[in-house]
């Protein structure tokens, strides 16, 4: 079983969740939520946003970004160039970190990890420099670590995730093509130690074709394992 602590992660289709808190504060990650063809249209607006974290800079992860920051003003999580990229939009209330840092904003501490993707940014025709890639490690209030993983490739220092910040929940991306597929998936599942899965970035568009059965197949040797396969508006609580 796992401890939520009040905690519930509603998953968003592709890799967008919604984090809701006890207190009824919300944390909106890698936010692509209209343009999304597995984001449910009841869900294409949301009533309250209090934080919003990206991964990366492309536009299935951040597709919805201005105009979530333009509607809520909430805090957001980002890499530098991002934030920098935000700011020139004229968005306030950034919090630029870099991997291998912690901030800890209205109680829940976010750590930023490595990724091994890319992050350019899509701006009217041109692409900017976006950063990094990188994976969000999020401790919720209640205890409950949650690693999502953004957009990546498995790397052998998701030991050094599992090591340092004990993830209980991890999302991680299994559609294949730009990102992990199952057999990689799995093996990031060892290195990081987790019991709890939910798949992310997998069905979208046709060339995502990773599948939440393959990775129960290819997970069937690991011990406790749960994989939490949600549709698109389900939650875990
Ligand atoms: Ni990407
Ligand atoms: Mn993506």
């Amino acid at each position: 079983m796992l401890r939520m602590g009040g905690n519930t992660v509603t998953y968003l289709g592709h890799a967008t969740f919604l984090l809701t808190l006890d207190n009824g504060k919300t944390i909106l990650i890698d936010p692509w939520l209209a343009g999304n063809p597995s984001c449910p249209p009841a869900l294409h607006k949301l009533p309250r946003v209090d934080i919003v974290a990206a991964t990366h800079g492309h536009g299935d992860h951040i597709g919805s970004l201005l105009e979530v920051a333009r509607e809520h003003q909430p805090k957001i999580v980002a890499n530098y160039e991002i934030c920098l990229w935000l700011g020139s939009k004229g968005i306030k209330n950034l919090c630029p970190m870099g991997k291998g840092g912690t901030q800890t904003i209205d109680g829940l501490a976010f750590t930023m990890v490595n990724a091994l993707h890319t992050s350019g940014i899509e701006d009217d025709g041109k692409v900017i420099y976006g950063g990094e890639p990188a994976g969000l490690v999020i401790g919720l209030p209640g205890g409950l670590s949650l690693y999502h993983a953004g957009d990546t490739s498995v790397f052998g220092d998701m030991r050094l995730i599992a090591e340092l910040y004990k993830p209980e929940l991890a999302c991680l991306p299994i559609g294949d093509l730009f990102t992990m597929g199952p057999r990689e998936a799995a093996l990031a599942i060892k290195f990081l130690g987790v019991h709890h899965v939910i798949p992310m970035h997998y069905g979208t568009f046709p060339g995502l074709t990773g599948t939440p059965e393959e990775l129960r197949k290819m997970t069937h040797d690991i011990a406790g394992l749960e994989i939490h396969a949600l549709k698109p508006g389900e939650s875990l609580k």
